[in-house]
């Protein structure tokens, strides 16, 4: 430092932010203002992408900010696959609000750090209250705990630590898995339950093994007859029946596992009943939300993704647990080197005892951003037309010629495409019809007119779309019968070449 006054090569001044940011603000207007005229993706190659990056070499001297800002901006707007498209109907990834980045932009500049309230003042309340918000909109306890995540699976972890800690039988903070009754301890949930399951207990020490594959029903849901009949059984065999994954919204069909008959059966067998509501809890703001998900009010825990039907922008979810203190108590330790206890005098809300994270960026500011933009009216309106699009949709396709209408539940539609030539029955068909999709998909989702993914229903290969996506309008799903048959008719005849 050769000067009292440091200046660090990192440092921009206002007026070098002003123009560096301005012009940034301008190439995102025009991004958003265009993105309709745009292809869901370049379909380029990742050596491609590689290519575009240039050299990989640690740049040893830095470089001019309006340039690099430029060049950032060039790669990202004309070379990522937009999941912010009309047109992208693919996984469960919204399109992302607007007002999402400014608030992000906000954040960042800001840079609260929202693991304690006495360093992130303003973002913890926000945080507060954007908690009780989504608690309030799916119908759970307003005084429930509860802290916003990088999303669901960060949520469900949450949720199945906290049950871990708080009914395991034995003192895991400080026993940890030495405990005999580890290897005891049951969990049940169906196979539509997302693979999140896997990681949670694979990663803690659990191992995939104690989990309970429950059969389902005829509709494809957790059958709630067979979880009891198997927690019966288990405990008779000296096992610990734990905790119940109910999915209020499969990642493959959307379809709602009947949870208030789950809860039930957890009340009744004192088994933690765990909700993955990650896509579908929010659609229980709707007057007519499905029966089904009034369940989620009886859950101890629940998980919920503002990144999906609250259009943040990602990284957002969050997760709820009924009883504070025991979410509290599962993940506060408190170092001599933290002094967050009390500000003014105040007992304060410390998030980084609510979660696995210590140090946290302020990701409700986005969440709380949209819901004030909107308010509850505008995301009842923004689902109930995701839900009437996708609706719309899958009658497209069960009056289709070519298309075959598989299952219908929330904002999700499966179906497939069966050409002319497809064998009638026997063996043969099901192959053939699971290498048609699959090519076909190929096709699509590299094409850049459209983008949907998969799933496996009955046993059946499936396309599927999903529409948490408030760009999509009608003419967007008008089109996507004839994108999808003409893809599927070129399929058709490469395959029989
Ligand atoms: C039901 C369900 N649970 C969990 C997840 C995982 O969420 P995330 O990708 O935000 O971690 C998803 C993702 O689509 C999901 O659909």
């Amino acid at each position: 430092m050769h000067s009292a006054k440091r200046r660090a090569p990192i440092e921009m001044t206002g007026a070098e932010f002003r123009r560096a940011g301005y012009h940034l603000i301008d190439r995102i207007a025009d991004f958003l203002d265009t993105i309709r005229e745009r292809p869901v993706t370049t379909g380029e190659s990742p050596a491609a992408i590689r290519t575009l990056l240039g050299p990989d070499e640690l740049p040893e001297e830095g470089m001019q900010v309006g340039a690099l800002v430029e060049e950032a901006a060039n790669l990202m707007i004309e070379h990522s696959l937009f999941n912010g498209h009309p047109r992208f109907l693919g996984y469960i990834t919204s399109s992302a609000a607007p007002i999402g980045a400014l608030g992000d932009l906000l954040a960042a500049s800001v840079n609260s750090n929202a693991g304690a309230w006495a360093i992130s003042p303003v973002a913890s309340e926000i945080e507060a209250r954007t908690v009780r918000w989504i608690a309030e909109l799916i119908g759970y306890p307003r005084d429930c705990g509860g802290i916003l995540t990088s999303g669901g699976n960060m949520s469900n972890f949450i949720g199945f630590l906290a049950a871990f800690f708080a009914k395991a039988g034995w003192d895991v903070r400080k026993e940890g898995l030495r405990s005999d009754a580890a290897r005891t301890l049951r969990v049940y949930a169906a196979s539509t339950t997302h693979t999140w399951i896997h990681k949670a207990t694979a990663l803690f020490g659990l191992g995939t093994d104690c989990v309970r594959w429950i059969p389902l029903d005829a509709q494809e849901r957790l059958d709630v007859a067979a979880l009891e009949q198997q927690i019966l059984s288990d405990g008779e065999r000296g096992d610990r029946p734990w905790i119940v994954i109910g999915t209020a919204g499969s990642v493959g069909t959307g379809v709602i596992d009947p949870l208030p008959d789950i809860a039930l059966v957890c009340q009744q067998h004192d088994v933690w009943f765990h909700v993955d509501g990650a896509y579908g809890a929010l659609a229980a703001m709707l007057p007519d939300a499905p029966e089904e998900l009034s369940g989620m009010a009886h859950a101890d825990s629940v998980a919920i993704d503002p990144h999906k039907w609250l259009y943040a922008p990602l990284e957002a979810g969050c997760a709820l647990v009924r009883d504070r203190e025991l979410l509290r108590s599962t993940f506060s330790f408190r170092p001599e080197y933290y002094k967050f206890d009390t500000v003014a005098g105040e007992e304060t809300l410390n998030y980084n005892e609510y979660g696995l994270q210590n140090s946290r960026g302020v990701r409700a500011l986005k969440v709380w951003l949209a819901l004030r933009q909107v308010g509850r009216r505008g995301y009842v309106q923004m689902i109930a037309d995701d839900i009437a699009l996708a609706r719309r949709f899958h009658h497209l396709v069960d009056v289709h010629p070519e298309l075959e209408a598989v299952s219908l539940h929330l904002s999700v539609s499966t179906f497939r495409y069966v050409p002319a030539q497809a064998p009638p029955g026997g063996v043969e068909r099901e192959p053939y019809l699971k290498a048609v999709n699959e090519e076909l998909l190929t096709r699509l989702q590299e094409g850049g007119e459209a983008f949907v993914s998969n799933a496996v229903v009955e046993g059946r290969y499936v396309l599927r779309m999903c529409v948490v996506n408030f760009r999509t309008s009608q003419e967007d799903i008008d089109a996507l019968p004839e994108i999808i048959t003409r893809i599927g008719r070129a399929v058709a005849t490469d395959l029989q070449r």
